[in-house]
């Protein structure tokens, strides 16, 4: 899924508007978007809004409070019910945190006769500093994770840092690394390795660039947190039509060549690792265009 919209779990408003923008996920959020003493208010209103889209289209996950907190439990029995696609899983320590919720989702999904295992569970990666050093720990943790993402402003309020990005508007050092660790975190565990916020949503020509760094080192899709931010997302994480038929050149030319472990096109040697970026074109464009 490339676009996973964030709306706060207490707007009417905005879950309604949601729903009208291409994103191909919404997170509703009961976490920082909820000021404490909305917490209650925010799971009635997430929990109706669940039950009363029956939709394929966006996928509706819900972003719990952090294990640590002590609400965790209430969040996930108010919106369990509704059948969430997936339960985004904030300050995630490491893989343990991920077998722990997967262990209260079977309980859950049992007592609200849905299938075993149905709901699936993406995590924020990096908003600790201790996070960053257990980036590897995902491998195994459950079959539920589908996804790995990674957040820029807890981590740096746990750093002590005062930004996290430069005068240029380019993150520091300590955030690409925990951009690098999440994205090998991910592929490591077989999840989708999902960008972070780019929350400037005035700055459409920064967001593409982000967009386009993000899916050329391997992302394949970014959270949002404005409508705005949908398309520009979709489009750079969709293959483009150029894209598209360079890899189908290059798929026949192995298949042509009895899938031989070297081909030369144009003069370029190409192997096994191109075969293998080529095929990925094509899977994402073929999800794209299932959309
Ligand atoms: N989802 C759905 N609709 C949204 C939206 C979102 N994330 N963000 C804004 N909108 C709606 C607004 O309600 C407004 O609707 P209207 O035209 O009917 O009045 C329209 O889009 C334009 O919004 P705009 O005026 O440009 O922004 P805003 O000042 O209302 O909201 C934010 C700005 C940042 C508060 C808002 O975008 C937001 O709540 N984003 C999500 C925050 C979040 O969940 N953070 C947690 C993860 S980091
Ligand atoms: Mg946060």
């Amino acid at each position: 899924m490339r676009s996973w919209l964030f709306v706060p779990g207490n707007s009417e408003k905005k879950l309604a508007k949601s729903l009208a923008t291409a994103a191909d996920a919404v997170i509703v959020d009961l976490e920082d978007s909820v000021a404490l003493n909305d917490k209650e208010s925010a799971r009635v209103i997430t929990s109706s809004f669940l039950r009363e889209t029956s939709r394929a289209s966006p996928a509706l996950w819900v972003r719990v409070n952090a294990l640590d907190t002590g609400l965790t439990d209430e969040d996930l029995d108010a919106v369990m019910a509704a059948r969430p696609a997936g339960i985004m899983l904030p300050k995630s320590l490491s893989g343990k945190d991920v077998t722990h919720l997967d262990a209260k989702l079977t309980v859950l999904e049992a007592r609200h006769n849905i299938d075993d295992g149905d709901t699936q569970i993406c995590v924020v990666a990096t908003e600790t500093a201790a996070s960053l050093f257990t980036l590897g720990t995902y491998m195994g943790s459950s079959p539920r994770l589908s996804a790995l993402t990674w957040g820029a402003e807890d981590l740096s309020a746990d750093l002590g840092a005062q930004t996290s990005r430069d005068g240029d508007g380019k993150l520091t050092d300590p955030y690409r690394l925990a951009r690098a660790l999440c994205l090998s975190g991910a592929v490591a565990a077989s999840a989708q390795p999902l960008d972070t916020v780019f929350v400037n949503f005035h700055n459409e020509p920064g967001l593409k660039e982000e967009c386009e760094a993000a899916c050329s080192d391997g992302f394949t899709g970014k959270m949002a947190i404005h409508p705005n931010q949908i398309d520009i997302i979709n489009q750079a994480f969709t293959p483009s039509l150029d894209a598209i038929q360079r890899a189908q050149v290059i798929v026949a030319a192995f298949a042509d060549a009895g899938n031989a472990g070297v081909v030369a096109i144009d003069g370029e040697m190409l192997d096994r690792p191109h075969l293998r970026r080529a095929e990925t074109v094509l899977t994402r464009a073929e999800l794209a265009k299932n959309k």
